[in-house]
């Protein structure tokens, strides 16, 4: 049996590390704000942030030795500065408690992970809006029910990822505006007593808020619940691509073949390229749905304010954070590096009966109501599906029987003429989607300089650096 007190079950270390940066810098900001306001002496406060810097490196060279026995990050790291720098270090937790430091670390770990993944996301738009003008003329069906219904273009297929990928960005640049406040003066309830200068504070640590209530802000998790459920929707996103990858790299589909990067082979049959990658994807959603509700369960039954049960935010937070990026840069790198059969594509939408609705259409046009019209067409593919045949196959005089309407231009209908015919905002007709690809581009283009404008051009500059490092 474990003995009490010298048991695991508080610790946090293993996990809670990697907040060191922030931890470090909020404890800068906090130590330069003291001394500035009088609360401590200059001379302390820089002995302080050189101990800091000195274990920053540290802990970035692998010499830093931490220890379960002090529990987490913060306490690890206030027990070296008292080391190094003796009992100094102890200024550093005046007007502080750890219930507002663990906040504002995780508050600036989420900063920066959503710069990151909203550069990720961007870049997957890239990719996919690359493929869509590349590939922009490639016809394939268009499904229902996983029953092919009528013609699109490829690019208009793809160009709905990338409207559902901005969707995901702007709910990140949510998840950013949430976690842009600065927690640091609520202690560890109430306050301080001390004359702190919070939005000092604030400002060094890059904060365009502060909390303004000191009791949420040591007990408020809701900026991790938001960055947990755009991350859940995004993985549902790329579920469903990769869903499509699978299914389209199959034989029975065969529109696509994935590169030998992203499939690998199996143990058994020498034949297989197995799309690992995207069933990865598909498979992990699971676990950043679950993290979702982890976290909304550990918050559900939490009388005010900080309870220790808050400690548990964490490792789902950081295990869907890395998921999240993974997941993205998969499908990135899955998708910039597929090869595409337009002729089996093509062929698949020129089979059966695609173009029945542009039939029934066309029976509208020279007059008959389309409720009508439909039952027509409806006979016909019936005849066609049971005859083995395409609806394009059926001659003038056998379609004449079905309705005295058809007429020789009915041949004029093909592939292309449906997708054309498609000519409404929003829908497949080329121009359109030449239209929302356009769009596309520039609605990004003015999200970035929005963002530029709120969080200032070093962060758009990190998306950008991350979406050209990211882009294949
Ligand atoms: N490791 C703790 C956490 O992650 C830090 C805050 C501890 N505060 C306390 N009052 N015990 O939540």
């Amino acid at each position: 049996m474990m003995k009490k007190g010298k048991s695991n079950f508080t610790v946090s270390i293993s996990y809670d590390k990697r907040l060191y940066k922030y931890d470090i810098r909020g404890s800068q900001a906090h130590v330069h704000m003291l001394s500035k306001v009088g609360i401590i002496s200059e001379p302390d406060a820089n002995e302080i942030n050189k101990g800091l810097d000195l274990i920053r490196e540290e802990i970035e060279s692998d010499k830093f030795q931490w220890h379960a026995d002090f529990e987490d990050v913060h306490m690890n790291i206030e027990k070296r500065l008292t080391e190094i720098i003796g009992d100094v270090a102890g200024q550093i937790h005046t007007a502080r408690s750890r219930n507002d430091q663990v906040a504002l670390d995780m508050r600036l770990f989420v900063k920066d992970s959503t710069v990151e993944i909203l550069g990720y996301i961007y870049s997957l738009i890239d990719i996919l809006i690359n493929i869509a003008e590349s590939k922009g003329k490639i016809a394939m069906p268009g499904y229902t029910h996983l029953q092919r219904g009528q013609p699109v273009l490829l690019s208009h297929h793809l160009l709905a990822y990338v409207e559902m990928l901005t969707r995901d960005a702007e709910r990140f640049w949510q998840v950013l505006h949430a976690s842009d406040v600065m927690p640091l003066g609520s202690g560890a309830i109430a306050g301080s007593p001390y004359p702190l200068d919070r939005e000092f504070v604030a400002k060094q640590l890059g904060f365009h808020r502060v909390s303004r209530n000191s009791m949420d802000a040591v007990s408020d998790r809701d900026f991790l619940l938001d960055l947990l459920s755009a991350s859940s929707i995004s993985m549902m996103h790329l579920s469903r691509l990769s869903e499509e990858l699978i299914l389209w790299s199959s034989d029975e589909f065969d529109f696509i073949k994935m590169s030998d990067e992203y499939t690998t082979g199996s143990s058994m049959m020498p034949q297989k390229r197995n799309p690992d990658y995207a069933e990865l994807t598909r498979g992990r959603t699971g676990r950043v749905y679950g993290n979702l509700i982890a976290l909304l369960t550990t918050m559900k039954g939490l009388p005010l304010t900080y309870n220790r049960d808050l400690q548990e935010d964490k490792e789902a937070v950081f295990d869907t954070v890395d998921t999240l990026l993974g997941c993205l840069d998969a499908c990135g790198g899955m998708m910039s590096n597929i090869a595409i059969n337009k002729i089996a594509m093509r062929n698949a939408a020129e089979k059966g009966s695609l173009l029945a609705t542009d039939y029934a259409d066309y029976l509208v046009s020279k007059g008959l109501p389309f409720r009508k019209a439909h039952q027509v067409v409806s006979s016909i593919s019936d005849k066609a599906i049971s005859d083995n045949v395409d609806l394009k196959n059926f001659t003038l005089t056998e379609l004449k029987k079905y309705c005295e309407l058809f007429d020789n231009d009915v041949f004029l209908i093909n592939v292309d003429s449906s997708i054309e015919a498609r000519n409404v905002f929003g829908g497949t007709a080329t121009n359109r989607v030449n239209d929302a690809i356009s769009h596309n581009k520039s609605f990004i283009k003015e999200q970035l300089a929005q963002a530029e404008k709120l969080y200032g051009v070093e962060l758009v500059a990190r998306i950008n650096e991350i979406q050209s490092s990211t882009g294949r």
